[in-house]
């Protein structure tokens, strides 16, 4: 699956690494960018759903009846962090189309980096469920340690979170925050740059796939 250190899973299966080289390049058009999204989220998909519980259900198939696997438990749960989380949101419910979905609404004020947020919509029952909690870019951590403190304050308990690109600084922030919570991302990039974006990264995520600039 990949490199796992302290709580971060970085997934670095070939396609993923791939994916992300191409969407990294400027050049990438927002189409390229919205479809390579949307494939390598599958995949990230894939890696954090790895290790969920499995229980039996009794089946019959056209030449026998058998114990078969099926997921235990309640619905997942996708949380997306507006906007950019959507972009992941979508490969994601591709792959788990019966989950269900929050979405939380937090702006970085580009003057202080502070998360302010503007809308939260939850199911009612996030107690019970896993909650996968989805934006590309883990940049200050701001904005995701507000949403997932949201989620908390809902009840939500069982939490995951993943993005594309970490930089060091935000998983430190994210840890001291919510140590509980465990990462999976496809790159720890070098670190943040003055005005918070990711280094080398790959630019505004939201932008990049809604063309926006
Ligand atoms: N958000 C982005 O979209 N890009 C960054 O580099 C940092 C935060």
């Amino acid at each position: 699956m990949g490199g796992n250190m302290d709580g971060v899973t970085v997934i670095n299966h070939p396609l993923v690494q791939h994916k992300l080289t191409i969407m990294r390049k400027k050049e990438t058009s927002t189409a390229g960018f919205r479809r390579l999204l949307r494939e390598i989220s599958t995949l990230l998909c894939y890696e954090v759903t790895r290790d969920l519980d499995l229980t039996v259900e009794r089946i019959e198939t056209p030449l026998a009846e058998i114990d078969a696997p099926v997921l235990e438990g309640k619905k997942l749960v996708f949380a997306s962090i507006l906007r950019a989380g959507n972009g992941l949101l979508e490969g994601m419910l591709d792959l788990v189309p019966s989950a269900r979905v929050a979405h939380v609404g937090v702006y970085r004020d580009h003057e202080t980096l502070e998360a302010i947020e503007y809308y939260f919509k939850a199911p009612e029952d996030v107690s019970n469920r896993l909650v996968i909690v989805v934006d590309p870019m883990l940049a200050t951590g701001n904005s995701s340690i507000a949403s997932i403190d949201k989620l908390k304050e809902r009840g939500a308990h069982n939490i995951r979170f993943l993005c594309l690109l970490a930089a060091p600084e935000g998983i430190r922030n994210f840890h001291a925050a919510h140590p509980d919570v465990p990462i999976y991302t496809a790159s720890i990039d070098s670190h943040l740059n003055e005005k918070g974006y990711i280094v080398p990264g790959l630019g505004d995520a939201g932008d990049r796939m809604y063309g926006t600039k």
